[in-house]
């Protein structure tokens, strides 16, 4: 399907050293302390959108970690519902995970298959790979494309693609090797792997605070005693909130 240059995808060497450098010094611990602004503005969007009552609850999540993840990878805010790249992902991300079982697929046994025409039997997912190539090349070039412009205009927000970029337009000090195609797979894996494990964890969220309304009454509890009811929570009210943080972790495990 053209998941070149992906961690997921890459087999041990120096390609996936270089791909697990580029995240771990963008997602360090530390680092992670700049993207709050952004996960903030989108949660309180998020509680708006919940609060406005009955929706598409998936719709509601989805929109709400690709938002974060969108700002972080690309700089780029959502602003419509109809937003030209969230379409183009949504495809990708369909064909991501109806593209069968990595590891345990037909072309994983007989990987001769790929070379066979699409009568040939067994080669279904060969075909499905072949017809959404082009949609994972245009998720890998274009939101780059659109960072390139933007940097090149002095309008691009701060973000993995601008960094790594930048980096490699001056000179490259980071003290590894890598180059616009590393930057590209790394900043399309950081939107899949972050998307939808982030929408499906707080739809698990939902569903456990449904089954177990006695935490969900705790936590509100605590939320209000700490936070009240004036204000919205911040990250420095997290401290303060054991029950809470608890539950998020119940939540993730
Ligand atoms: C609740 C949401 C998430 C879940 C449940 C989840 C789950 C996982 C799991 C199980 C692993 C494998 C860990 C291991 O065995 O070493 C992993 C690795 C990874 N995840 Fe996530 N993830 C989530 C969110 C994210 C987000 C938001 C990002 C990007 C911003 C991300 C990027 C990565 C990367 C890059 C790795 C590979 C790390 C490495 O080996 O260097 N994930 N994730």
């Amino acid at each position: 399907m053209g998941w070149k240059k992906s961690l997921g995808f890459l087999p041990y060497g120096k390609d996936f050293q270089r791909h697990r450098r580029i995240f771990q010094e963008y997602f360090s611990k530390n680092a992670t302390n700049n993207y709050q602004s952004i996960q903030l503005r989108e949660a309180r969007l998020l509680a708006q959108n919940l609060a406005a009552g009955p929706s598409d609850l998936d719709y509601v999540l989805n929109r709400f970690s690709a938002a974060i993840i969108m700002g972080i990878t690309y700089g780029q805010q959502i602003k419509s519902d109809d937003d030209p790249f969230v379409k183009l992902v949504n495809e990708v991300g369909i064909a991501f995970t109806h593209a069968g079982s990595i590891g345990a697929n037909v072309l994983d046994i007989f990987p001769f298959l790929r070379y066979m025409p699409s009568w040939f039997p067994g080669t279904y997912y060969a075909n499905f790979a072949r017809k959404n190539a082009s949609k994972v090349r245009r998720m890998y070039d274009y939101p780059f494309e659109v960072v390139q412009e933007q940097m090149s205009k002095g309008t691009a927000k701060h973000s993995l693609v601008s960094y790594y970029t930048e980096a490699l337009n001056s000179g490259n000090d980071l003290g590894f090797e890598f180059d616009a195609e590393d930057i590209k797979g790394a900043a399309a894996t950081t939107y899949m792997a972050g998307t939808e494990t982030t929408a499906s964890s707080l739809s698990i969220f939902i569903l456990a605070m449904i089954l177990y309304p006695d935490f969900q009454t705790r936590a509100q509890e605590e939320l209000d005693r700490v936070v009240g009811v004036d204000r919205l929570p911040e990250f420095s009210d997290r401290p303060s909130l054991p029950y809470l943080e608890y539950v998020l972790h119940e939540t993730l495990r």
